[in-house]
């Protein structure tokens, strides 16, 4: 029998036991709002390179590697030898650790326009502080992010994460539409949200809001939009306008820091105000950071008395995560990072004429060690196209979920979205044998090419 057909319960009676188990004490079964496919999510027992192994014995090659976080894959050796050794010496001080001068060192080295970094336990938090400084610096209430993006859980940037046509308002002056029931009116009035990749809309937003606008929040390849790419001219127009406007510029690199030694900025050519980090930097631990230059980061400086953002953080710069990020970072110098950038190209080509080949109603977009496989031929670039395409279609997002599911069937992880990131643990090997698995999954879908995956659901009209 092909490991794609049968029931996927057979396959995962101890994941099942664990899942219910889990839902006595875990609101939803789970500590993280990330859907895990069906029937439930499948537990992880281990992982060594790109292979995770579930606790009832089944193999998957990860091209989840934790969200993209996971640059060397899992138990790579220099990170696991540096983990192990910091936690002999013991795993947390409230005294500082050496380690995390070279890794703000190496980090600052990389990144354009950065001196000094600020370390701390999460993307989410990271942006929540990069916000709070940029308000204490310009003395303004308000920030802007771009509709539909993923910043993490911090309030603010949730806001317009996923609205719906009834709420989000005119395309050009996006609402600002709460995420969470009961997110305070104040807080709505102080985030002006604004449509990706239009110049012209960004341009009227962000002058008309000037002077209250303490920064614009910008991710250049956002996952929550399939790992779309942003126009260069859009990128450089926000950076022309946010200095022109006093307006400081907060690039989220939490993802986009794999794409080049100096994350998205290096690839756009541009220096942001601040830079927030996470991911890969903390080698596989819990981190984020926020980086920039001296005159902004000293919001954090309390050596002469109060800071004008202070922070205590008791794992802030966790010794096993500096020990971690720095073995993890060393080992992802610029010839690892255009070897897996070239892996990265191969896969999406070979995704791209396997499709093609197959007239497949499918498109591949990512750049880079990112993908993201789309079961729709409309091509976007926006938020409201990217929820035309796969939300409102009731078709695309079937064969969506279909695409996950038979995947992980066949031994391949990635989002229920469709996006992955390559790790350095993988070659050729696994990005052909994942290349082969997506055109069977494909096909055994059939409809390929049919109209039919363009049929609307309810309400599409009106969008
Ligand atoms: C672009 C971006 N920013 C921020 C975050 C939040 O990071 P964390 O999950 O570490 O809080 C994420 C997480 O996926 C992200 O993708």
């Amino acid at each position: 029998m092909h490991p794609a057909d049968g029931d996927p319960a057979k396959k995962l009676p101890r994941s099942a036991l664990m899942h219910a188990a889990a839902g006595e004490v875990l609101p939803g079964g789970t500590s993280r709002s990330v859907h895990q496919g069906q029937p439930h999510p499948i537990y992880a027992a281990s992982g060594r390179g790109c292979v995770v192994t579930d606790v009832d014995g089944n193999r998957y090659v990860d091209f989840y590697n934790n969200a993209t976080s996971l640059i060397h894959g899992h138990a790579h050796p220099p990170t696991v030898s540096a983990i192990t050794v910091q936690a002999r010496r013991g795993t947390a001080f409230a005294l500082p650790v050496e380690s995390q001068i070279a890794l703000a060192r190496l980090l600052r080295d990389r990144i354009g326009g950065v001196d000094q970094v600020r370390f701390v336990n999460s993307g989410s938090e990271a942006v929540l502080l990069a916000l709070q400084v940029a308000r204490a610096v310009t003395g303004r209430p308000a920030i802007a992010k771009f509709e539909g993006l993923y910043h993490g859980s911090a309030e603010a940037a949730e806001v317009s994460l996923d609205p719906d046509p009834d709420a989000w308002g005119s395309p050009s002056a996006p609402a600002s539409v709460a995420y969470t029931r009961g997110t305070p009116a104040g807080l709505l009035e102080n985030v002006v949200v604004l449509p990706f990749n239009d110049i012209e809309a960004t341009e009227a937003g962000l002058r008309a809001n000037a002077g209250r606008l303490a920064a614009v929040l910008l991710d250049v390849m956002p996952m929550r939009l399939g790992f779309i790419a942003a126009d260069r001219d859009w990128v450089a127009a926000v950076r022309r306008l946010t200095r022109e406007l006093g307006i400081l510029l907060v690039a989220d690199e939490v993802v986009t820091f794999r794409l080049e030694a100096g994350g998205g900025q290096a690839v756009h050519g541009y220096s942001a105000d601040l830079t927030i980090l996470g991911k890969i930097i903390g080698g596989g631990l819990p981190v984020g950071a926020v980086a920039g230059p001296r005159d902004i980061m000293h919001a954090f400086d309390d050596s002469g008395g109060r800071a004008l953002v202070p922070n205590a953080g008791t794992f802030n710069a966790n010794p096993l995560t500096m020990a971690a990020g720095l073995a993890a970072m060393r080992a992802y110098g610029p010839a690892e990072i255009s070897r897996i950038n070239q892996l990265g190209g191969t896969l999406r080509a070979r995704l791209d004429a396997g499709l093609a080949e197959l007239h497949a109603a499918a498109h591949v977009t990512g750049a880079g060690s990112l993908f993201g496989i789309h079961m729709t031929d409309r091509r976007y670039r926006d938020y409201r196209s990217y929820w035309r395409a796969h939300v409102a279609d009731g078709d695309a997002r079937r064969r969506q979920r279909m695409l996950h599911d038979d995947l992980r069937q066949r031994g391949f992880l990635l989002t229920t979205a469709g996006v992955g990131a390559l790790s350095t643990a993988m070659s050729e090997g696994e990005v052909d044998a994942f290349v082969a698995a997506v055109m069977e999954t494909v096909q055994r879908m059939g409809g390929m090419g049919s109209p039919a995956a363009h049929g609307s659901a309810p309400g599409t009209s009106a969008v």
